[in-house]
């Protein structure tokens, strides 16, 4: 069993392998609010590589920190801590100027499509204005290339061009959204629960939609959700977060079949299952709601909540560790045969 160095003072990837050949290196990313009742520790020492073409999931309950880190990365918040290389740049470390010049290549989407859009602007105009932001180029390129991400999202931009966002529904805003990430082709999207404001075949066709461009424009994809079935469904690879750490991380299906620490099991036992040969098996119960990120729990931050916790793991972080191929887990008493083990009361 091969071991990542972890825990408080830096936790490098839990992919070290693949850092060679990632477009996306989050190393030790920290970010946390102050406010007038303690500090809130919405991401502590994240780490993940993203390889060309690649679609990560990162999972986990609502406040686990999944948003706040696309934020830090994107650097639309100033995290205390850590480096987000793309493309073997820094992010962290570039001035305004230098940052304006690189975001073209790493554009992220939100949860509420019809939000993130203007509603004052037409369609053209929203699509145009990251070019226009840029500068480079002629009105004549940025209305061509804008046409050509209207069209690589299924929409006819003779259509839509002059229209406004509200004319829309929202599986059509998501698409608006997605020609305005697009038009300055990017190498990443940071998608933040891009589907879950939408109804299941709408879903399904974003889904579709982003997968195609993946393959078309060798996208690099951070996908977040906190529906750990859709995900599964377009990660190659999941990471599950908890009160802001990531606690496992491996290939999609080995995550999903073969979960190896007992808050994965526990959101995996809480997918409704269609599969009868899973639906035998016993649920996973996980006591009482998620602590305070204002006053994570010490040692592993899973330990209140968990039925397998013995002394060590309110004492100490557990590094994430390599369980399987590719598989690492943070984790003092990983479940060691996945669903076979569903039961984590004993
Ligand atoms: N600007 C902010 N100021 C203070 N606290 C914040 C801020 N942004 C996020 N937080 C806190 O950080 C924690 C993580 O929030 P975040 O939005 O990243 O969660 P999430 O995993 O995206 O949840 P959800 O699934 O509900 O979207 C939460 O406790 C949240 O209240
Ligand atoms: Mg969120």
């Amino acid at each position: 069993m091969s071991t990542v160095p972890n825990s408080a003072e830096h936790v490098p990837s839990a992919d070290v392998d693949r850092a060679s050949g990632a477009v996306v290196s989050v190393r030790g990313l920290e970010q946390r609010f102050k406010m007038r009742s303690g500090t809130v520790h919405a991401v502590s020492q994240v780490s993940f590589d993203i390889a060309r073409r690649e679609t990560l999931g990162l999972v986990g309950e609502s406040g686990c920190g999944k948003s706040t880190t696309l934020k830090a990365m994107m650097r639309l918040s100033r995290p205390e801590s850590g480096e987000v290389v793309v493309n073997g740049v820094d992010w962290l470390a570039l001035s305004d100027r230098e940052l304006r010049h690189c975001r073209p290549q790493m554009q992220m989407i939100f949860q509420d499509p019809i939000a993130s859009l203007n509603p004052r602007r037409s369609v053209g105009d929203l699509v145009l204005e990251p070019l226009a932001i840029q500068g480079r180029g002629s009105r004549v390129e940025h209305r061509e290339r804008s046409e050509q991400a209207l069209t690589a999202v299924g929409l006819d931009p003779g259509d839509v061009w002059h229209r406004k966002p509200h004319e829309f529904s929202g599986g059509q805003c998501q698409r608006i959204s997605i020609a305005r990430a697009l038009v300055g082709n990017p190498d990443v999207l940071l998608c933040d629960e891009v589907v879950s404001a939408l109804d299941v075949s709408v879903q399904a066709q974003i889904l579709n939609l982003l997968e195609d461009l993946r393959s078309s424009r060798n996208l690099t994809i951070a996908f977040v959700s906190h529906d750990l079935s859709v995900v599964h469904h377009v990660a190659d690879r999941i990471a599950v977060m908890y009160l802001g750490r990531i606690v496992e991380i491996a290939p999609s299906g080995e995550l999903y079949w073969r979960p190896a620490h007992p808050y994965t099991a526990a959101l995996l036992a809480a997918i409704p299952e269609i599969d009868p040969s899973r639906r035998s098996r016993k649920a996973v119960v996980v006591r009482g709601e998620p602590p305070s990120p204002l006053d994570p729990p010490t040692g592993c931050r899973f330990h209140p909540r968990c039925p397998r916790a013995v002394d060590v793991c309110s004492t100490e972080v557990p590094v994430l560790q390599e369980a399987a191929d590719g598989h690492f887990v943070a984790c003092f008493r990983p479940l060691d045969d996945g669903w076979q083990s569903v039961d984590i009361s004993t």
